[in-house]
């Protein structure tokens, strides 16, 4: 009899490898498994769930053996652990960089033209664009895919955001599709579609997971406000944010939070998240995402304030010996509680659209820069279920892509235009509060911000421009004579006083 062959292989066997194992098996696909560290191989096919996959499970003990007992062409998908999580500063720059390509030489020899290397982790873009070309020169078609939804979502159905070779596609496409998450009436549209070539795939994840870092803290300012304005207790913070999640913030992520206040240490019996030390960490895709806005010359700022409240967050020494020299206002909250309540809820909101604003700007620079056709209406429902944002309001950012494919900013969408103005005064309220009270708030102040600055015909640019030209003779253009210049002064002789 000839030996078992399996429909793809799976490399990695941490927390999101394992989940996504036996999601394809359950969805009627044999899967191979590899580990370098191999004991992982016979310990995870030693469990009770493996062993209940029968012979649709299977295990190998080298690359070789894995390679070999794969059906033609073959499909091995890489969830290569980046590296745990570090305190923000410390943040490296291409977590799993070395390990993917190591791989993939050990692998190259051992395949033929055609088959199909996956790699499932957070992986930097640029190494995805690069590794796409390195290996359709050999033939071997890669795929970079973002994997979104941690343990659960990769058991259950996680949101993929596929990228690489296109002529991979059709050949993953059934596995992946068929493992995902499902939303629509009927449950039965995938959250997963191909993305674009080389690495738009993992560039949408990187987004997504900037999105990630800017809802969160968003949601932690309002818990901040809640709770240092108004000094609320975790009861009340709870029925809050069981309160804004039946509404247009519904959401994973105002749902976990809500769920977050009602657990209790075992031990002590305190609510846990009052004994969390206040110290983020952060494995970098957040960095990454705020680093390519300025290469790109896009304000991405609502990620950006997000990976540095993480940092700053992460001093935390300093922050104590600081608290013991400066001080801040000492005035208490004044206004009317429950009326503020709904104020912070719409400040979240009208940030939110902000930073969902900037994260889509961003995408339609790096697919002009990088040469990329993205669908961003369907990216928009990508999100929609299984990922760590997925959120009713993507349905309205779905919406507005397809009355507008080439809108060029969601601000400008009647429904994104309507709701951010419905919630400007309260969202001005509570930043004014936050300033006389001395709250951070890092994140409802850059989106006010960025509001205002993208909302105004003129800005304070032009005196720029002639300091500019000043000290550089850097130039500038004018209003008067437009099409003409660019011109300069020689400012220090033309001076009246
Ligand atoms: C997801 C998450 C996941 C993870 C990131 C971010 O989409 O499932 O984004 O990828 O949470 O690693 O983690 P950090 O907060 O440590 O950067």
């Amino acid at each position: 009899m000839e030996d078992k062959k399996y429909d793809i292989g799976l490399m990695g066997l941490a927390v999101m490898g394992q989940n996504l194992v036996l999601n394809m098996v359950d969805h009627g696909f044999d899967v191979v498994v590899f580990n370098r560290t191999t004991s992982k191989v016979d310990d995870f096919l030693a469990t009770e769930e493996a062993k209940s996959k029968g012979t649709k499970l299977g295990g190998a003990h080298s690359l070789a053996e894995l390679v070999s007992k794969l059906k033609r062409p073959r499909k091995i998908m890489l969830m290569i652990q980046s590296k745990d999580a570090v305190p923000a500063p410390e943040i490296a720059l291409y977590p799993n960089n070395a390990a993917v390509d190591a791989v993939i030489q050990d692998l190259l020899p051992l395949l033929e033209p055609g088959d199909v290397i996956i790699d499932g982790g957070n992986t930097q873009f640029k190494d995805t664009e690069r590794r796409t070309k390195y290996l359709q020169e050999k033939g071997i078609r890669f795929i970079g895919t973002g994997v979104s939804g941690g343990e659960e979502g990769a058991r259950k159905g996680p949101s993929m955001m596929p990228g690489g070779d296109p002529e991979a596609w059709p050949l993953v496409k059934p596995i992946f599709q068929a493992i995902s998450a499902k939303v629509g009436p009927n449950k039965d549209i995938p959250c997963c579609e191909w993305v674009g070539n080389r690495g738009a795939g993992h560039y949408v994840k990187m987004v997504h997971n900037g999105i990630e870092y800017g809802d969160m803290q968003l949601i932690c300012e309002a818990y901040w406000m809640l709770k240092q304005a108004l000094g609320f207790s975790n009861e009340e913070l709870y029925k809050v944010f069981s309160d804004w999640n039946e509404g247009e913030l519904n959401s994973y992520l105002i749902e976990i939070t809500r769920d977050i206040f009602t657990v209790k240490d075992s031990e002590t019996k305190q609510y846990l998240v009052d004994l969390i030390l206040d110290t983020a960490g952060a494995k970098g895709t957040g960095k990454w995402m705020s680093q390519l806005a300025l290469d790109l010359g896009v304000p991405s700022t609502l990620v950006t304030e997000a990976v540095y409240a993480r940092c700053i967050s992460a001093m935390k020494e300093q922050r104590l010996q600081a608290s013991q020299v400066l001080s801040g206002p000492t005035v208490k909250f004044q206004g009317n509680r429950s009326e503020f309540v709904d104020q912070v809820k719409q400040a979240l909101y009208a940030s939110k659209i902000c930073s969902y604003a900037q994260g889509f700007v961003q995408m339609q620079a790096a697919a002009k820069e990088y040469n990329w056709t993205l669908n961003y209406g369907q990216i928009a429902m990508l999100w929609r279920g299984g990922c760590i944002i997925r959120a009713v309001f993507l349905e309205r950012i779905r919406d507005a892509f397809a009355e507008n494919p080439n809108l060029e900013n969601l601000l400008l969408a009647p429904y994104f235009k309507n709701a951010v103005e419905n919630a400007q005064s309260a969202w001005r309220n509570v930043v004014k509060t936050a300033i006389e009270l001395g709250i951070p708030a890092p994140g409802f102040m850059t989106a006010l911000s960025y509001f205002d600055s993208y909302r105004s015909a003129t800005l304070p640019a032009n005196l720029l421009q002639a300091q500019r030209d000043y000290f550089g003779a850097h130039t500038y253009k004018r209003i008067d004579k437009p099409g003409e210049g660019p011109f300069h002064t020689d400012w220090i002789n033309e001076r009246q006083q």
